[in-house]
């Protein structure tokens, strides 16, 4: 067997070696410096519509609980009991009509996390009410999202993520017409993807399969269809073709044009993303929003939310429409990211594959993974 000449290869970029996809330690890594590190998008501020409901989810290695306090403000803390560690709310969601008990010796805190009360708590003058309240964790509201960060320090939320989310717009502002903390969500489907989380952006960031993949989508936005358009910054705003009406799974007509959106993002499609794990699609009528949970190495749960004006949801119109056009194309893209990941143990993969000109750009997303491990 002969090796391709090395000034053959030079010109090409190399992905990571398949080991960043499969091994343990580098999976917990990413949950230190990344997952836990970072301002990650956790619940839809709606899903708590009024004071005790609560949800909760998996950021890192940590479980979170966030709930609506008395005063309507949204707070998050360590879903751990202070006392001897119980998980303190186990259902995915819920509404308590006061307090949080604990399940085990039935501490019992306010929803702003102090500890209120607990058996015995007067003939235990060292436990300090004060001391012993739950453990906060940091939280931000922006596109009707609650969004979390574990760190004792974290990042600056307007550099990290408005910023970052903004930068590769034409027009920073365009997001802010889509008014997304407004909408009132369509649809929610939750995908279990049996894949490394990094298979997942690096998939949403180039769009040279989608000639291969996504008949449906390369209909409606027939710039995708020359392999050249990066899916995931679409910041100029991809054309409609000529014949489609919506953004439709067959190209009908959609809904009336939200409100502020301008005449120059009628008919376009923009694409925005929030390191490590949102992504965000504007068309004229909604707006699609994906969040990722890396669960394990080789596991991504990933919720995608269709958001509508909310007078579209509430005259119970027809969305499947539109839902059907990205539920396909998430349906495809991750039925691709199955079949690579168990590739990604293989020999073959042990230095990694390679990035073609049109997906160079996934090589800064290397290179930002990296620097965060290092
Ligand atoms: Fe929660 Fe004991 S562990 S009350
Ligand atoms: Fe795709």
């Amino acid at each position: 067997m002969t090796s391709a000449p090395a000034s053959s290869a030079s010109s090409l970029r190399a992905t990571l070696p398949g080991s960043a996809y499969t091994d343990p330690q580098v999976f917990l890594r990413e949950q230190e410096r990344i997952f836990e590190s970072r301002w990650i998008c956790a619940v839809r501020a709606a899903d708590l519509p009024k004071p005790g409901a609560y949800r909760t989810v998996q950021i890192g290695r940590e479980s979170v609980l966030v709930t609506r306090n008395r005063h309507g403000g949204l707070r998050a803390f360590l879903n751990v009991c202070r006392h001897r560690g119980a998980r303190l709310c186990t259902a995915e969601s819920g509404e308590v009509r006061r307090n949080l008990q604990c399940p085990y010796h039935a501490w019992t805190y306010d929803l702003d996390g102090r500890l209120v009360a607990a058996p015995n708590l007067s003939k235990m003058p060292d436990v300090g009410r004060a001391a012993y309240g739950l453990r906060a964790v940091a939280l931000r509201e922006w596109l009707g999202y609650a969004w979390v960060c574990l760190a004792d320090a974290p990042p600056s939320f307007e550099e990290t993520v408005i910023g970052a989310a903004t930068e590769r717009l034409g027009d920073p502002a365009a997001i802010e017409r889509y008014d997304v903390a407004e909408l009132a969500l369509g649809r929610r489907i939750t995908y279990d993807v049996r894949a490394n989380w990094k298979l997942i952006v690096e998939n949403f960031m180039e769009c040279y399969h989608c000639a291969t993949i996504h008949p449906e989508l390369t209909e409606v936005l027939p710039e995708f269809a020359d392999g050249l358009a990066a899916q995931y910054f679409v910041g100029h705003g991809a054309l409609f073709g000529e014949e489609v009406k919506g953004f439709t799974v067959d190209g009908s007509a959609g809904f009336a044009r939200l409100p502020k959106v301008a005449e120059a993002q009628d008919r376009r499609y923009y694409a925005v993303t929030v390191r490590p794990s949102v992504f965000v699609n504007l068309v004229p009528d909604h707006v699609i929003l994906h969040r990722m949970y890396p669960l394990a190495v080789d596991r991504t749960v990933v919720e995608c939310d269709w958001l509508y004006a909310p007078e579209v949801v509430a005259s119970g119109a027809d969305v499947s429409a539109s839902v059907e056009l990205f539920h396909r194309v998430n349906a495809q893209d991750f039925e691709a990211c199955e079949r690579t990941q168990p590739a990604m143990s293989s020999k073959a993969y042990r230095d990694g594959g390679v990035l073609v000109p049109s997906e160079h750009h996934i090589g800064g997303f290397h290179t930002w993974v990296r620097a965060l491990l290092d």
